[in-house]
């Protein structure tokens, strides 16, 4: 039998030598936090994803929340889709905001523009988009066609799209700004951390600010406004600018995984895919399939579990409108989402990683054929 994790992290041995080098030199400079190695992957970043300005932060939960307090909340309304992590919609609650969730699309499960239509009111100040999995939102364009005659914002929640690309663009280039975790689990990672990515000055300005306590710049003890402890330290920068070196080859590799998969799956009844649009690049932060109707997801994940076969965490189960937190805040309720909770309760993830073997793909998917068949 053999053994395979839902995820792997991609550190080479020379990766890890050289950061081993970094952290040498970040010790012995004295300077841990908010230093050269977090400026030059500020740029770096934003510069491969087509950025002016990249701000890095200690977590994807305090990009979101920066980027939600610089545009001023209190009193208004953000769409954002049910199928996402508690963190996109707890983040605007903190900046002082009301989420209004949606439906989102069976063949992304990603909000789509009519999901956007119908949620908007006078009282919205901005779109929430988020890019399950690493799918950009393959309506990204429509809905930002009609954030910009709303004139309300548009923001991206990318914790899952490092690298992701569609209609010529990266993820977090399409709105206000993009907000990116590199939580372990992700794609790339820098143990914890985050980064916001904009073209826009005055957001640039407000984040550098509200990540550091409210200063108004990083050596003053002016407070200009209430801030947090939203910094990135050195070290976290110091991988991060190892790992986005490798960023397109783990794109690349993850991409030959999931075309494995497609090629195997796609005929095969008892699943459904996500639909990839044309020219669009995904990372497969997910690969995920969906069980058809009536097949019992816990069990089938049990007995993979007992043939060495470990699936990844839902993106998302159960959707944010059914978790209790949500439900008591904003009135919420079963039923009120029916393609998220159809999608939700029937989506499992493959296992999947850069140096995932061939073999390990194919004996996922033979257990899956044999446990499903
Ligand atoms: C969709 C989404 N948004 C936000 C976050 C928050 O990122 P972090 O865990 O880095 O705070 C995550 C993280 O896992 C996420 O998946």
């Amino acid at each position: 039998m053999r053994n395979v994790p839902p995820l792997r992290l991609y550190f080479l041995p020379e990766d890890i030598e050289s950061i081993k080098i970094d952290v040498e030199k970040i010790l012995s400079s004295g300077m841990l936090t908010m230093g050269e190695y977090t400026k030059k992957f500020e740029e770096d970043y934003a510069s491969y994803h087509g950025m002016k300005y990249g701000v890095a932060v200690n977590s994807g939960t305090s990009a979101l929340e920066i980027v939600l307090r610089s545009l001023r909340l209190r009193g208004w309304e953000v769409i954002v889709p049910t199928n996402t992590f508690t963190a996109t919609a707890a983040s605007i609650v903190f900046a002082g905001g009301k989420p209004v969730f949606t439906d989102v699309q069976a063949s992304s499960l990603c909000i789509g523009e009519e999901d956007v239509k119908g949620a908007i009111t006078n009282k919205t100040k901005a779109v929430m988009v988020v890019h399950i999995g690493g799918l950009i939102c393959p309506d990204i364009r429509a809905i930002k066609e009609i954030c910009e005659d709303k004139k309300i914002a548009l923001v991206e929640d990318a914790a899952h799209a490092q690298g992701c690309k569609a209609f010529g663009r990266f993820a977090g280039s399409f709105g206000t700004a993009g907000c990116f975790s590199f939580y372990p689990t992700k794609v790339m990672t820098t143990a914890e951390g985050g980064i916001i990515t904009t073209d826009d000055q005055e957001v640039v300005e407000k984040a550098r600010v509200l990540r550091d306590q409210g200063k108004e710049s990083f050596n003053s003890n002016i407070i200009v406004e209430l801030g947090y402890n939203w910094r990135l330290n050195e070290i976290s920068a110091a991988i991060g600018l190892s790992q986005l070196k490798r960023l397109p080859e783990i794109i690349e590799k993850r991409n030959i995984v999931a075309r494995l998969y497609d090629r195997e799956l796609s005929n095969f009844e008892r699943v459904e895919l996500i639909e990839v649009p044309e020219g669009f690049v995904h990372n497969y932060y997910k690969y995920t399939i969906l069980l058809r109707k009536g097949i019992d997801r816990d069990g089938f994940k049990k007995r993979m579990r007992e043939k060495g076969v470990r699936c990844g965490g839902e993106v998302y189960w159960p959707p944010l409108h059914m978790q209790p937190a949500y439900r008591k805040l904003l009135g919420v309720k079963e039923g009120d989402f029916p393609v998220a909770e159809d999608v939700c309760a029937r989506m499992v993830e493959l296992p999947i990683y850069a140096d995932m073997p061939k073999e390990d793909a194919e004996y996922v998917i033979n257990t899956l054929k044999e446990e499903l068949s």
